[in-house]
C-alpha cells in the first residue's frame, strides 16, 4: 500500500485550527465580509491539476478565514449555537482520521461500543428512563423525525396499523397537536412522516410561548383515535419551558382511550437536566415517550450532533432499522444503523463521548448554570438601559430585547436597525426575531466561555447601538 504523507497536511490544518481557536477572541465576531465577497474570492474552475495536500490547506484556511463567523466566541449569541470544547474538536479530528462507517457493530467495534456507552452517560445525565434506545443524528431536525416516526409507528400500531409495511394510504387518521410556538423542524418533520403540517393542531400557549394544558386538554378532548402530543423545553425565542408535569397528566389520561403519545421538544433545554439547580424546571420530562436534543447545542459539541430518545425500543427499532444480504447479520451488539435514518455514516457520538469524559455531570452543570446566570445578568443590565425592554420572563438563557425608538417613531425600525448596528461592532452578534408581531433581538446565551467580562461588553455595545444613529 502506498503510504500517503500525512503529517504535512495536518499539520497544516493543527497550526491553522489553533491560529483560529486561540485568536478568537481577538477578532470581530461577524465574519469580515459577505457571501458574495467570499464567493468570488472562491470561484474558480474546477482544477485539472491536483496541488500538494499542505498547501490546499494553507490555501484553504487563508481564503475561508475572512468569512468565518465566530460562533465559538463568547459574545456570539445567535439563534441558539453552543461553542465547542477542546476535547470535543480534538475527538472530532479523531474522528475523521478513523474514518470509521459506524453503522454495523462487527465491522466498527471501537466506535460501536463508545456510541453505545455514550448513549447510556446520556440517559442517565439527562435522567430518562435508562432503558430507552437512542440515536446519534445531524441535529434535532431529524432527533425530531425520528422521534415522531417511532411515535407514528406506535400510535398506528395500536391502531392495528402496520405503518412500515403498508404506508398511509387507508391508515387511521392520526392528529398531531403542538403548541402555538411549536419550532418549524417538527413541522417538517410532520410533513415528511406524511402527516400533514397544516392539519397539525395549534395548542394555544402561555406569555412566555408555554403551551397551555387546559387548552391542550379541550383539543384533545375534540378528537378521537390516535394521537401526538409534542411538548417543548426551551422555545427558540423565549426559553419558556412547556409545564411538562401537567401536560403528561393531560396524555396519560387520554391514554386509556386511544394510543396517544408524547414527545418533547428539547433541543434548547434538556441539557438543563444535568444542573441539580435547574432540573426541577423540566419535572415531567421523564414521563414523555421520546425527546429530542443538540449535543451542539447546550453541550457545546462541535456540529453536527442531535440526539433521539426514545422509551419505546422496539417502535424506534421497527421505525429505522435496515437489513441487507451484504451486510454483516443482526448481532447481539448495538448496531446504530437500527436505531437512525442514515446508512453509512460519522462515528459523530465520538465527540459527545469525549466532551462529557472532560466535563464530566459537574462540568455540564456548571455550563448551564452559568449560561443562565449570564443571561439573567444580560436582562438586568439592557433593563438599565433607557427605552430598552426585556420582553420575555427569563427562565433560561433566551433574552428577547426591544429598543424603543428614542425618536417616538418606529420602534419595530429601531430595533432591527440597533441590531444591525451591533452585528456590525464586531463585539457581539445576536440575532433578531419577531416576536407576537414586534421586532425583537434575541439573546441565546448556550456558550460554555461566555462570562461576565462578555455581559459588560455587549451591554455596552448595545447602548451604543440604540443610542447612535447612522
Ligand atoms: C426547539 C428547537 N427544536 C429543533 C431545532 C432544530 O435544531 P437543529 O438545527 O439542530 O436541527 C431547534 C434549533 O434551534 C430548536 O430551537
Amino acid at each position: 500500500m502506498r503510504v500517503p504523507e500525512w503529517r504535512p497536511a495536518l499539520t497544516a490544518a493543527h497550526d491553522a485550527a489553533l491560529e483560529w481557536l486561540e485568536h478568537l477572541a481577538e477578532r470581530p465576531v461577524r465574519p469580515e465580509v459577505d457571501y458574495d465577497a467570499m464567493y468570488a474570492a472562491l470561484h474558480e474552475p474546477m482544477p485539472e491539476a491536483g496541488l500538494p495536500a499542505e498547501q490546499v490547506i494553507a490555501e484553504l484556511d487563508a481564503a475561508v478565514r475572512p468569512g468565518l463567523m465566530a460562533m465559538n466566541h463568547g459574545r456570539f449569541f445567535g439563534w441558539v449555537i453552543g461553542g465547542s470544547t477542546p476535547a470535543g474538536v480534538a475527538a472530532d479530528w479523531l474522528v475523521a482520521a478513523w474514518d470509521q462507517n459506524t453503522a454495523m457493530a462487527e465491522p466498527t467495534p471501537g466506535v460501536s461500543a463508545l456510541e453505545a456507552v455514550t448513549a447510556e452517560w446520556l440517559l442517565e445525565l439527562l435522567d430518562l428512563p435508562r432503558s430507552c434506545s437512542v440515536a446519534f443524528v445531524t441535529g434535532a431536525q431529524v432527533a425530531n423525525l425520528v422521534c415522531l416516526a417511532a411515535a407514528r409507528d406506535r400510535v398506528l400500531a395500536d391502531s392495528g396499523w402496520d405503518v412500515e409495511g403498508d404506508g398511509l394510504v387507508g391508515a387511521p387518521p392520526v392528529s398531531v397537536l403542538a403548541g402555538e410556538f411549536v419550532h418549524h423542524t417538527v413541522g417538517k418533520a410532520v410533513r415528511i412522516l406524511g402527516l400533514g403540517e397544516s392539519r397539525m393542531i395549534e395548542v394555544a400557549a402561555d406569555d412566555n410561548a408555554r403551551m397551555r394544558p387546559d387548552a391542550l386538554a379541550d383539543a384533545l378532548a375534540g378528537i378521537e383515535g390516535p394521537a401526538i402530543v409534542c411538548a417543548q423545553a426551551g422555545e427558540i425565542a423565549t426559553g419558556g419551558i412547556d409545564p411538562l408535569a401537567a401536560i403528561a397528566d393531560v396524555v396519560d389520561a387520554r391514554r386509556d382511550l386511544a394510543p396517544t403519545w408524547l414527545h418533547v421538544d428539547g433541543a434548547i433545554g434538556l441539557f438543563a437536566r444535568a444542573s441539580s439547580v435547574l432540573a426541577p424546571k423540566f419535572a415531567g420530562a421523564e414521563r414523555a415517550d421520546s425527546w429530542c436534543t443538540d449535543a451542539h447545542k447546550w453541550l457545546n459539541t462541535p456540529y453536527d450532533c442531535g440526539i433521539a430518545i426514545v422509551r419505546d425500543r422496539e417502535a424506534h427499532h421497527r421505525a429505522m432499522t435496515l437489513h441487507a444480504s451484504y451486510l454483516p447479520q443482526p448481532s447481539a451488539a448495538r448496531d446504530p444503523i437500527d436505531w437512525n435514518p442514515d446508512m453509512s455514516r460519522r462515528a459523530r457520538a465520538t465527540a459527545v463521548y469525549a466532551t462529557l469524559r472532560s466535563l464530566g455531570r459537574s462540568g455540564v452543570a456548571e455550563i448551564v448554570e452559568r449560561d443562565c446566570e449570564m443571561a439573567r445578568l444580560l436582562a438586568e443590565g439592557v433593563r438599565a438601559i433607557p427605552g430598552a425592554e426585556v420582553c420575555n420572563e427569563v427562565e433560561l438563557n433566551q433574552v428577547l430585547v426591544r429598543l424603543l425608538d428614542p425618536a417616538g417613531q418606529d420602534d419595530d425600525a429601531h430595533t432591527r436597525a440597533a441590531l444591525t448596528r451591533l452585528q456590525e461592532s464586531g463585539v457581539a452578534f445576536p440575532s433578531g426575531t419577531t416576536f407576537r408581531g414586534q421586532a425583537a433581538i434575541r439573546f441565546s446565551v448556550a456558550n460554555w466561555a461566555t462570562d461576565e467580562t462578555d455581559i459588560v461588553e455587549t451591554l455596552e455595545a448595545l447602548a451604543d447601538a440604540h443610542t447612535r444613529w447612522g
